[in-house]
């Protein structure tokens, strides 16, 4: 007897509903056996029929079932292993900054509104709680270009507040939890509840945030409810009732991949922009304390110069620079002595081989993203 294409589909079709509901539903062994028969199915489809149009998509499907089965293996071997544990706290453990970073915000150049912001929000109200009969806000976006200090701010934050730091990073649990994701959220956030009974404030650091919603539109794993318990989980620390201290900080390059719902819950928003032209200096001059200098080098003018490149690009041409110094030193006199000054022109000559790794246009996105969502 021979099936027909059509048949085959709808059989496929069938089982991936069954499997992506059994998944959804945490019951890994079923959901794995619906998986399989779905791989089979698509492979026989393309043995038997190898001019059919769809070959291709089918493959790249099979590729995902075969990876979702064999994530799902190894949940089960985690699951069983920890069986006899009585829930495990590692995920918390894991999360929990135990040594401050002991970055202060005198190390960070400039970004005055942003710090204000987060003294006004975070560093008044943890100290004195009595001053803010009206509350505070618990919702903090930090959102901005990459490379000028968001990820930078938040560690500052860990070591200006007396209190735990939780730091979180989104892209990296997303994939290191898999299935488990929304469960640790859930667990996080119990655990922030917990240790801010104590009276000392709690700071959730979500950094890249909109890894939490952007990846997941595949529905194999069915990981939009990752999202939809952040945002009750976000609901919990919004409420009014709740009296204790714990702030969700979360840090984007990416604002515009944040739904509306998601944007409501951070009432503040801070935008981190590229460094002006006072920053610049200022980042200069950070840089190289410590490096020799010839006398010919303007950091004025270079600081007019680097208008448009990030703080990070800004650090990464000092080190490039100073590294021209070494290598000559190395290829010159083997290593031996000390590296000669650094001039203008090897700093012209960096410069000149590295374009700002954010466009013109890309600030104009981030701004008018600001604008749209200043008065939410
Ligand atoms: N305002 C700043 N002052 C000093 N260094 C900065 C500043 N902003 C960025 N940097 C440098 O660039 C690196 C990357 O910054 P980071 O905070 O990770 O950027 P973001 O999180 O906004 O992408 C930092 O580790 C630091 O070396
Ligand atoms: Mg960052």
């Amino acid at each position: 007897m021979s099936h027909t294409l059509e048949y085959l589909e709808g059989m496929a079709r069938q089982h991936a509903i069954q499997a992506v509901r059994f998944d959804k539903e945490g019951k890994y062994d079923d959901a794995i056996k619906h998986y399989k028969k779905v791989v089979d199915l698509l492979k026989k489809i393309i043995s038997l029929y190898p001019d059919n149009g769809l070959n291709s998509v089918y493959r790249q499907w099979i590729k995902e079932y075969e990876k979702r089965i064999k994530d799902l293996e190894s949940l089960k071997l985690a699951a069983t292993s920890n069986a006899s544990m009585v829930e495990s706290d590692d995920v918390v453990e894991d999360v929990v900054l135990k040594d401050k970073p002991g970055i202060k915000f005198n190390d960070i150049a400039d970004l005055e509104e942003a710090k204000e912001a987060i003294r006004e929000a975070i560093i008044y109200p943890t100290k004195r709680p009595d001053l803010f009969p009206l509350g505070w806000h618990r919702g903090i976006l930090l959102f901005g270009p990459p490379g000028c200090g968001k990820t930078l701010l938040a560690a500052a934050i860990a070591t200006e507040v007396d209190g735990v730091f939780i730091h979180l990073d989104a892209a990296t649990i997303m994939s290191k939890w898999l299935g488990e994701a929304e469960k640790n959220v859930a667990k996080i956030f119990k655990k922030a509840r917990e240790l801010s009974m104590s009276g000392r404030p709690v700071i959730i650091f979500i950094d890249e945030v909109d890894s939490l919603l952007g990846v997941f539109s595949n529905e194999v794993g069915g990981e939009v409810r990752v999202r939809n318990q952040f945002l009750k989980e976000m609901d919990g620390v919004l409420d009014k009732s709740f009296k204790y201290l714990v702030y969700v900080i979360a840090a984007t390059n990416k604002p515009w991949r944040l739904d509306d719902a998601f944007i409501r819950r951070f009432q503040k928003r801070i935008y981190v922009p590229l460094p002006n032209r006072e920053a610049r200096l200022e980042l200069l001059k950070l840089y190289t304390n410590g490096l020799k200098l010839s006398d010919d080098v303007d950091l004025d003018k270079l600081a007019e110069t680097l208008d448009g490149y990030t703080s990070s690009d800004i650090r990464d041409i000092v080190m490039a620079t100073h590294l021209r110094a070494v290598k000559e030193l190395f290829e010159k006199y083997g290593g031996v002595g000390e590296p000669r000054r650094i001039t203008m022109d090897d700093f012209m000559e960096v410069i000149r081989s590295r374009k700002p790794s954010v466009t013109k246009e890309l600030v104009k996105v981030y701004e008018s993203w600001y604008e749209k969502f200043k008065a939410v």
